[in-house]
């Protein structure tokens, strides 16, 4: 009998620890980065970065707010990401008649891109943007930045009387090194490659990012999880044609493709390799539930092991 209590309370004390190290493992502080610009004590403007990924295209949204603003005055305040002699603005003004609009500048174009908004003095703007996208910064030539790998981008807050360098560096950035993906989810690398595996409610979505400039070439770069059982997924990234294979082994029979099951592609030439899997494969001897397994992963870069790690979940 006690014994048995005794059992029973070790398995809920495990059982909420896992529940904690899985729901509370999320350090928020990480998806949003706010700078302020204040003039004495009054605030001037605030800036906050945020960043997300859906069908792995990561996106970037900026909102910038203008504080103090009376009704009867025209003004403007922006966000600049600059790296010397390139500047993007994000401005966001108001006339005295009371329009508001929106704007982003590169070195290139000034286009009408955002939204804005005017209530109690404030003016509110907000822009989103993916690397597709016309409104992402870019330097002369018209290149994207790189605010996924880069750290050399200062950050300006403005207003029309004066300017604020917010930041130096965009390293607290989300988007940098991709830090909203692994401040929620369990990172598996080290100084080369790391490899974010996110479970939603239907699919796993795989990151895998390489760190080492000595990577920078790889042409294949390899996903190989052995399941507990023996069975084996196994992924394949082709940067220079923009491809993910995908290999399944169940029972020890043999791997099949399974391709047309891989979705959400997206890469970045020897930078950032992107792909989802439905949460149940179809697979050579019927449907295959990758929740609940733990697998044994190695990642190869052009067949030289780079990673390896055991035992990890695709849930965490
Ligand atoms: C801003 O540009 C994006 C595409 O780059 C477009 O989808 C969106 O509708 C534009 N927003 C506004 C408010 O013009
Ligand atoms: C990883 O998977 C690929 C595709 O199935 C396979 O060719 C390769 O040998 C595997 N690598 C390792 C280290 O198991
Ligand atoms: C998996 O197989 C089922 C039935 O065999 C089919 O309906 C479904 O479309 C398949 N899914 C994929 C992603 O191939």
């Amino acid at each position: 009998m006690v014994t048995s209590f005794v059992q029973k309370l070790v398995l809920i004390v495990v059982f909420i620890a896992i529940s904690c190290e899985t729901k509370d493992n999320c350090d928020f502080s990480c998806l949003s980065k706010t700078y302020s610009y204040k003039n004495g004590d009054k605030d001037v403007a605030s800036v906050t970065f945020t960043a997300k990924q859906v069908n792995g295209v990561n996106y970037v949204t900026i909102d910038l707010v203008g504080y103090n603003i009376k009704e009867s005055e025209y003004q403007q305040v922006s966000v600049l990401i600059t790296r010397d002699p390139d500047i993007n603005k994000y401005y966001c003004q108001r006339t005295i008649y009371g329009a508001t609009a929106a704007y982003y500048q590169s070195p290139r174009k000034q286009i009408t891109n955002g939204s804005s908004i005017y209530r109690d003095n404030t003016l509110y703007c907000s822009w989103t943007m993916s690397r597709a996208d016309s409104i992402w910064p870019t330097d002369s030539s018209g290149r994207a930045m790189d605010l996924e790998f880069n750290y050399n981008y200062n950050i300006i807050l403005a207003n029309l009387y004066g300017s604020f360098m917010a930041a130096e560096d965009i390293k607290d950035l989300p988007i940098y090194q991709m830090k909203f993906l692994n401040c929620c989810y369990k990172v598996h690398g080290n100084d080369k490659v790391q490899l974010f595996v996110r479970q939603t409610d239907n699919s796993n979505d795989f990151n895998i990012f390489i760190l080492a400039d000595s990577l920078a070439s790889t042409y294949k770069l390899s996903v190989n999880l052995t399941g507990s059982d023996l069975s084996k997924l196994d992924f394949e990234c082709y940067f220079l044609s923009n491809w993910v294979n995908g290999y399944l082994q169940m029972d020890g029979g043999q791997a099949v493709p399974m391709h047309s099951q891989i979705s959400n592609k997206n890469f970045l030439t020897g930078k950032l390799c992107t792909w989802s899997t439905p949460l149940s494969i179809n697979g050579s001897s019927g449907a295959y539930d990758t929740r609940n397994r733990v697998y044994d992963l190695q990642i190869t870069a052009d067949n030289i092991n780079v990673y390896t790690e055991k035992g990890i979940p695709l849930n965490s």
